[in-house]
């Protein structure tokens, strides 16, 4: 059956949206401060988690509203199982012209491979630090060298521009900033630098613990070289790229603390069990897990993530004194 194409999904700002995150557990096997709590996290029992039959159902929807891109993200995405097998499907979604997976590395040595069979091509690798004592403070567990070697395995797979995501919090990682985009240049990658966003859910932000992008860039320019800024291929990517004068690499920045950018959001997210977000901030959501199980037809989910939109604000408000943090912490929303 061919799907019949829709209006564009287009929210109240006029701003189109075309990229989907799709969040497949709430699982990590890692423990970073700025996200889990150290124990008792209450994860989703199973059986309240979409099947890889609903993810891909979902999506071949919301194809037909528009959207091109995905990217998977969890928790951590490959503590589900048989996460290749659900990329092989999304892979073959036609009108996916674009997939991204961000995970934290730790089982990337194992998966690497199967990933790039299934028809993966982008990644991004949370790393903060290349130091093992001070991975084991910012993630509670001792798995840096496993996430080094998920980086080989993942070079020697074919993946390319691999990213690196870092977040950016003050009194924390100040002594990895360098080390960590030094590594990046020799290696090819490219260092993404994170705001540290309210979203850990032990609600120890404020906005005195964000490490801004502005300070980050002078620290590496006084290190390392000069950084330039390079125009964007894709205006409403969140990050901002800077390119080294030397010639060797570039990082990002995403500054969402200091320079929102939500005003070119183009991002409509799906977590694990089955609620539509239009926000990583949104303090409500819509429920399709319901309508996946009930057997309701294509347009019943297609007007479910329509007016899921429809209710999407102009954008955070996280520097503003009204701002309230999501009951959801970032493992359950999916980065
Ligand atoms: N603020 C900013 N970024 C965060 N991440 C996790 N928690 C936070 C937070 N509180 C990042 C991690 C992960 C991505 C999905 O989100 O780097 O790679
Ligand atoms: Fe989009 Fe919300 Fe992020 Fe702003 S904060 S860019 S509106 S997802």
């Amino acid at each position: 059956m061919t799907a019949i194409r829709q209006p564009p999904l287009t929210d109240s700002f006029g701003r189109l949206h075309d990229n989907l995150r799709i969040s497949v557990t709430d699982r990590c096997n890692i423990r970073c401060t700025y996200c889990m709590p150290e124990t008792g996290v209450p994860f989703t029992p199973h059986g309240e988690i979409l099947t890889y039959e609903e993810i891909e159902r979902f999506v071949r929807v919301a194809v037909t509203l528009g959207v091109d891109k995905v990217r998977v993200t969890g928790g951590e995405p490959l503590v589900r199982r048989d996460l290749p097998e659900l990329i092989a499907r999304l892979a073959a979604v036609p009108g996916i012209r674009d997939m991204a997976l961000t995970t934290n590395g730790v089982l990337l040595d194992r998966f690497a491979e199967p990933l790039y069979a299934a028809g993966l091509r982008r990644l991004n690798v949370h790393l903060d630090t290349l130091d093992r004592q001070r991975f084991i403070e910012i993630a509670r567990r001792d798995e840096l060298e496993r996430v080094l070697a998920g980086l080989d395995a993942a070079k020697r797979a074919g993946f390319v521009n691999i990213k690196l995501n870092a977040v950016a919090v003050k009194n924390l990682v100040e002594p990895d900033i360098v080390p960590l985009a030094q590594f990046a240049r020799r290696n090819g990658f490219e260092v993404r630098y994170i705001e540290f966003m309210p979203l850990d859910a032990q609600n120890l932000w404020d906005r005195g613990k964000v490490l801004l992008a502005d300070d980050i860039l002078a620290v590496l320019a006084r290190e390392i070289a000069p950084l330039h800024p390079v125009p964007d291929p894709d205006p409403r990517a969140p990050a901002s790229e800077y390119a080294f004068a030397d010639g060797v690499g570039r990082v990002g920045m995403i500054a969402s603390v200091s320079r929102p950018f939500c005003g070119n959001c183009n991002r409509i997210r799906l977590t694990s069990d089955g609620k539509l977000r239009y926000c990583l901030f949104a303090l409500e959501e819509d429920d399709v897990k319901g309508l996946l199980r009930s057997g309701a037809p294509d347009a019943e989910i297609a007007a479910a993530i329509r007016r899921n939109l429809a209710g999407k604000w102009a954008g955070h408000e996280i520097n503003s004194a009204r701002f309230v943090a999501p009951p959801r912490p970032m493992y359950a929303i999916g980065g």
